[in-house]
């Protein structure tokens, strides 16, 4: 049985600042705390391999790798962006799909490593004769919980939306400003995160999350 009353304070497996803000915003709410990896003692240079071919996988991968590391509770999240018309990718290869030779390998796509503004560059290329009815996508985020004991609980959230073939907002990160969310007509990026933390794929796992943990608890 879970103790929910000691889950006050949760190691975020990820390194991403980004995402540890929108989960530690998002979370507070429920009363937990989230500390960073660093803070829990796990070493700068580790890292997990993210080998998995699913979103469930790799987050598994990520906060069981952690938990062995530091003996905390600890959450990780992998998310992505799936795209309809490209036949879902880049899917879990959405952190590094300009660099991965095996998703729409395009002449120039940077080495093994790639970013936000490279990534997003690809999409648009890939996506800019499509129609904006056809540019259907979501965002997924699979948020898997570890406990020292091994025991795991896994929730998962989607937000749906069109994507746009050009930029637009400055909030957030990764693919944001080229993402309009369903009910809204701006993206992610010109929206505020109270808005994208109430309505996003992370905020759905989240709650999930927590929903699974008052009914265990
Ligand atoms: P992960 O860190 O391996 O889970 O990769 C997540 C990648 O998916 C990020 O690097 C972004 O490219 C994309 N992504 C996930 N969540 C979001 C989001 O909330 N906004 C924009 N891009 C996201």
């Amino acid at each position: 049985m879970i103790q929910y009353d000691i889950m006050k304070t949760i190691v975020a497996a990820t390194k991403n600042k980004h995402k540890i803000v929108e989960i530690e915003a998002i979370l507070k709410d429920f009363g937990m705390h989230i500390i960073t990896r660093d803070e829990a003692g796990v070493p700068g240079d580790f890292e997990v391999e993210e080998n998995g071919t699913t979103f469930e996988e790799n987050s598994y991968l990520k906060a069981s790798q952690i938990m062995k590391l530091c003996g905390e509770i600890t959450i990780a999240d992998d998310s992505g962006l799936v795209v309809d018309c490209l036949q879902g990718a880049p899917g879990v290869y959405s952190a590094r799909f300009a660099a991965f030779p095996g998703i729409w390998p395009e002449e120039g796509d940077p080495g093994d490593d790639s970013d936000d503004g490279e990534n997003n560059r690809k999409l648009q290329r890939l996506i800019e004769d499509i129609p904006y009815e056809e540019r259907t996508a979501r965002f997924v985020s699979v948020i898997t919980m570890v406990f020292p004991d091994g025991s795991s609980i896994v929730a998962e959230g989607e937000v749906e939306g069109h994507l746009l073939t050009e930029e637009r907002g400055s909030c957030g990160f990764g693919y944001d400003p080229m993402f309009v969310p369903e009910g809204y007509d701006r993206t992610f990026g010109e929206l505020s995160g109270e808005i994208k933390n109430r309505i996003s794929h992370r905020a759905k796992a989240l709650a999930a999350l927590r929903k699974k943990l008052d009914e265990i608890g």
